[in-house]
């Protein structure tokens, strides 16, 4: 094994390192340095000292990943349960939300150019276990039989089971186990991601955490089998569709899905700023992943929107509906852009359902509807934002700009594109008045914010 510095300051792609690890980095790696290059290792924590293997190798940078904990950190605790999808959990809880709250005010002082970020103290989770409403398993085999979890790390083609899902509720655990215990019986495949042959592929269950509904789906291959008696086998669940893909791709959206037994749809409950809220979500519908958390999320939004009720509000990225229903209540009317139709007919039949008629949605791409919009609507008091990770693009921070709205909610699930927006906004004539970080995702490095501009 090697120094870094034995190598020159760029080692070698393969090459096995000892590194003393000193931070993390955004996205949950953690960083070392060797002669000013930097590695971001994964699976490594602050004070760590580790052996670790480098995989990816740039000008300014590398990634490496850990083969062994040579010396591990003083802050280490015992992980619950090997789980690939939460990495922090060897991190205790109050360190894992300080260290949240410093990589927002780091990303909007480091990108976004803000001297003293206006900050706040993260809210933390309300529950920072078994919180995820929405799992998705994979199938695989190992040594001859049928496994059903997650990606080893690292690893594309290989699947380790997994008992105990400590992310998942309880009942989420015995629905996987069943399914699994009924596949194996019935003596079912994995399909290979690698040559393409055998049948499951995934697991998908839903959870209405509030209304106790539980909606599962499984996606095969092209292949057949005995769908229908898996379904009815399984017990206490709203609904059970098959999907079948045949593409290669390992993404649980692309393929026709049938169902089964039961609803296609199901349905949750959230309690926003006082106002009791059901949402019916379509499976391809997104849906906050913690239910208790998007409560707090949402009612952020309501409480930074500060409406009089009056106000016309545009919710861009609406989605269901979620944050445009929770505002209805205390606006004059809310106008809600989505580009998933089947989310926009989810967001117009939730509105009916909690008795809201002063919120309108659209099906339509934010970048080419925000003028036609504005023509319609006319000018909003105040606009909410919620895209996906990548942000706003420059056109659509110009567009919003151009509506010389007085306050701009910023809900944003990635601080490294919150913090350009912003600063294009700021430089656009607004001020960066608060930053409310939520965990949404405890033992896992995401984070979640919401933000307000005002119009200077
Ligand atoms: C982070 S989700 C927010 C959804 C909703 N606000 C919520 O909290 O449930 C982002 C949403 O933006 C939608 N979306 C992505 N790109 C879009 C675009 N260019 N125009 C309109 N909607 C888009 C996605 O389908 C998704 O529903």
């Amino acid at each position: 094994m090697e120094s870094a510095a034995a190598q020159g300051t760029r080692p070698k792609l393969g090459a096995e390192l000892e590194l003393k690890i000193d931070a993390l980095a955004y996205g949950g790696a953690g960083v070392a340095r060797t002669d000013g290059y930097v590695l971001f290792v994964q699976g490594a924590v602050p004070g760590d000292r580790v052996r670790a293997r480098v995989t990816k190798r740039k000008r300014a940078y590398a990634e490496a990943r850990v083969v062994e904990l040579l010396d591990p950190s003083p802050d280490r605790i015992e992980p619950r349960a090997p789980h690939p999808g939460a990495p922090w959990q060897v991190l205790p809880y109050e360190r894992q939300l300080q260290e949240k709250e410093s990589q927002v005010r780091e990303a909007l002082s480091r990108i976004g150019r803000f001297e003293a970020p206006p900050v706040e103290p993260i809210v933390p989770a309300v529950e920072p276990w078994r919180y995820r409403n929405k799992l998705e398993y994979s199938f695989g085999e190992e040594e001859g039989e049928l496994v059903l979890g997650f990606h080893r790390p690292g690893r594309w083609n290989e699947i380790d089971d997994v008992s105990e899902d400590v992310l998942a509720s309880e009942r989420v655990d015995e629905v996987r186990e069943a399914v699994k215990a009924w596949c194996r019986e019935e003596g079912l495949s994995a399909y290979d991601r690698g040559d393409g042959v055998g049948l499951l592929r995934n697991l998908v269950v839903r959870e209405g955490r509030r209304s106790g509904q539980i909606q599962v789906r499984i996606v095969t291959s092209e292949g057949d089998f005995r769908a229908l008696d898996l379904a009815e086998s399984l017990q206490d669940v709203t609904g059970v569709l098959w999907t079948r893909s045949a593409g290669v791709a390992e993404t649980t959206r692309e393929g026709e899905t049938d169902l089964l037994t039961g609803s296609a749809i199901i349905e949750e409950e959230l309690e926003c700023a006082g106002e009791k809220l059901r949402f019916r979500i379509s499976p391809d519908a997104f849906f906050q992943t913690n239910t208790e958390m998007a409560e707090r999320l949402y009612g952020a939004a309501v409480e930074l929107a500060g409406l009089s009720g009056r106000e016309r509000v545009f919710d861009l990225y609406s989605g269901i509906g979620t944050i445009a229903l929770a505002l209805a209540p205390a606006a004059g009317e809310v106008w809600g852009i989505e580009v998933v139709e089947r989310a926009v007919a989810d967001a117009l039949e939730n509105a009916r359902l909690n008795g809201i008629d002063n919120a309108r949605f659209y099906a339509g791409d934010v970048r080419t509807a925000m003028r036609p919009l504005v023509e319609e609507a006319g000018s909003p008091d105040v606009l909410v934002v919620d895209p996906p990770r990548a942000g706003l693009s420059q056109k659509v921070v110009r567009r919003i700009l151009e509506t010389e709205v007085p306050r701009i909610v910023y809900v944003s699930c990635n601080p490294t594109t919150l913090a350009p927006n912003a600063r294009q906004m700021v430089d656009g004539g607004y001020r960066l008045e608060r930053v409310l970080p939520v965990d949404m995702f405890p033992q896992t490095p995401h984070i979640e914010c919401a933000a307000l501009l005002v119009r200077s």
